[in-house]
């Protein structure tokens, strides 16, 4: 039985409680750490487990994994502390929004060997897994072009726009990730540019709203990366893979898939919400997979090399809208 420390009871730590306590057999959530005393409280009382501080947690030696849920600004202290403690580390993404104290928690996760994954969810969505199984196996021959389409239904509110970093580490760091897994490819070049196109806030704010990202890979492949942070029919998450015998395409889940067909039109469910019902799966198989890691002592799908990674990718990105050129890599 792994025992489990959570760090962080808001919306997405309230998702891993419920994935970890469904592993029953596997894991158990004994303690449940937050700032927010009355969020730990309610959280834990849920699934029995208790409030401790950060210390009191990495301090007992029967807890082996931790999850980090907690707000991004937290995630670089407690992985390097967990670390320290030789917990096996679940951290939600971004591992930071500074590049310099990412590549510290890499180290530290490199110094001290323990199991480190970062929560890019997407790399165990059923059906992105299994158009990256299709095209590993071969079906559409080497793959050249990848076009990403990321829409979120509606924004944030205006002061979470503010602290997270902008469109390019908040949101497209999950395409940047699904870029590198789906080709197992590297940036060349990348030209960013974006606009503010749904909300002047988001502009007063420093950000914008829209992008479109281009990406020439160091195998010569095209991507590109399609973002918008409103989609009035929904959350929005495809990709098509074009290769040399065709093409492969992921599309939205869907709630149902009743269709109606009237003398006015055919209709179908539009997509899933957001991203806790379009992933919900997908948390679910990727807090089994940490498991697994530890169990079998290997390298998680997505790694803190991974973390980081991605994180530069945003980070050139960001650079290139601000500066209007293309950044060779
Ligand atoms: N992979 C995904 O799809 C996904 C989705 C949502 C959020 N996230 C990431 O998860 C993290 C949390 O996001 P959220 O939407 O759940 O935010 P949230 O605000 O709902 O929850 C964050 C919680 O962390 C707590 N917290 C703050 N400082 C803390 C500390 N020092 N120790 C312990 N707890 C602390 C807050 O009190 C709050 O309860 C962010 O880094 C975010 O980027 C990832």
């Amino acid at each position: 039985m792994i025992e489990v420390a959570l760090f962080g009871a808001g919306r997405i730590g309230t998702i891993h409680a419920a994935n970890i306590a469904r592993l029953r057999a596997r894991a158990r959530l004994k303690y449940v750490v937050d700032v927010d005393r009355e969020a730990a409280v309610e959280l834990a009382s849920k699934y029995r487990a208790e409030v401790r501080s950060v210390d009191a947690a990495l301090g007992d030696e029967a807890i082996r994994a931790v999850v980090i849920a907690s707000s991004t600004d937290t995630h670089a202290e407690l992985i390097q502390k967990a670390a320290a403690a030789g917990k096996a580390i679940f951290c939600e993404k971004p591992v930071d929004l500074d590049i310099v104290r990412a590549r510290a928690c890499a180290h530290a996760i490199g110094r001290t060997g323990v199991v480190c994954l970062i929560g890019f969810q997407r790399r165990y969505d059923p059906t992105f897994v299994a158009l990256k199984q299709r095209l590993d196996a071969g079906e559409i021959g080497n793959p050249e072009m990848l076009i990403i389409t990321s829409r979120d239904p509606g924004a944030p509110p205006i002061d979470y726009i503010g602290h997270s970093g902008g469109i390019f580490k908040d949101m497209l760091i999950h395409d940047f990730d699904v870029f590198r897994w789906i080709l197992n490819d590297e940036a060349a070049s990348i030209y960013a540019t974006g606009s503010c196109l749904t909300d002047p806030a988001i502009g007063g704010a420093g950000d914008v709203d829209s992008t479109a990202v281009t990406i020439r890979t160091r195998h010569q492949r095209l991507v590109q990366i399609s973002t918008s942070r409103r989609a009035a029919y929904g959350y929005d998450q495809r990709f098509e893979v074009l290769g040399a015998k065709g093409m492969l395409q992921a599309g939205n889940h869907k709630p149902t898939e009743v269709f109606a067909h009237t003398a006015e039109a055919i209709s179908q469910d539009k997509p899933e919400h957001f991203f806790l019902e379009r992933y919900r799966v997908a948390y679910a198989n990727e807090m089994e997979h940490f498991f697994d890691a530890m169990e079998q002592d290997t390298a998680p799908r997505a790694t803190i090399n991974d973390g980081v990674k991605a994180l530069e990718l945003a980070d050139v990105a960001t650079r290139s809208w601000r500066e209007k050129r293309v950044i060779e890599l």
